[in-house]
């Protein structure tokens, strides 16, 4: 299976072995990196399950993300679709909207296989556990912190990446495309040593 951040890096190496039909043109050249995460946002569409997440800085370099995944009624499990678009900023910061766009279904499996290491620690950061039936019940569930300052390690995320600031929208929907969760992330691709 090839998972969305892999699809992306691979479509990043085409960019850059000039393909002309491509609008989108990273700032600085592909390399090893760390994620710094900016802001995130809810979409303002109603949606079955809520995940009302916030970024709470520790420090100048350490961020964790804080808040509650609720549901009444729904679970997140592999029946719903994980839908990604990412956006970057171009050379002269206007957004290229759309840059990348990836569908998959078995929203679990490609959560799981996306984090990698960290999926298991980022569950339990919510009291969860992982399952073998890939199944988050519907309910109320609070993280007093996961951190995400040493991203990518421990993860499945590519080894490389453009440096840059990307906006990413993640909606997870059912098979019919209803939506059902839907949240966005702006964040910095960038050097190590950079901070
Ligand atoms: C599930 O709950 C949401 C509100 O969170 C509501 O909009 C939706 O209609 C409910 N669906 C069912 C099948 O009850
Ligand atoms: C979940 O987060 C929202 C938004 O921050 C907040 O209004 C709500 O009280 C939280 N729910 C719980 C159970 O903590
Ligand atoms: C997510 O859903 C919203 C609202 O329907 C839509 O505007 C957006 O394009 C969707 N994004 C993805 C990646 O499917
Ligand atoms: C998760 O696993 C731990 C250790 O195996 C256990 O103590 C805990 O009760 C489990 N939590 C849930 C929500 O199943």
């Amino acid at each position: 299976m090839k998972y969305f951040f892999i699809l992306l890096a691979e479509f990043m190496i085409l960019v850059n072995s000039g393909l002309q039909d491509f609008k989108f043109r990273p700032n600085l050249p592909l390399g090893e990196y760390r994620l710094y995460f900016n802001s995130i946002q809810q979409c303002n569409q109603k949606c079955s399950i809520h995940q009302n997440f916030y970024l709470f800085k520790t420090s100048s370099t350490k961020v964790k993300l804080r808040g509650n995944m609720s549901s009444i009624n729904k679970s997140f499990d592999d029946t719903l679709w994980f839908h990604g678009s990412m956006s970057v900023k171009d050379k002269i910061g206007t957004w290229q909207n759309n840059a990348y766009v990836y569908s998959s279904p078995h929203a679990y499996k490609t959560v799981k296989n996306l984090l990698g290491g960290e999926f298991h620690v980022f569950l339990n950061s919510f009291g969860l556990n992982d399952t073998k039936q890939h199944i988050i019940p519907a309910g109320t569930y609070i993280t007093k912190g996961y951190d995400l300052s040493n991203y990518p390690s421990n993860t499945n995320l590519p080894k490389q990446i453009f440096y840059g600031t990307y906006k990413y929208n993640i909606n997870y929907t059912e098979k019919n495309g209803d939506l059902v969760a839907c949240y966005m992330f702006v964040l910095d691709v960038k050097r190590p040593w950079e901070l």
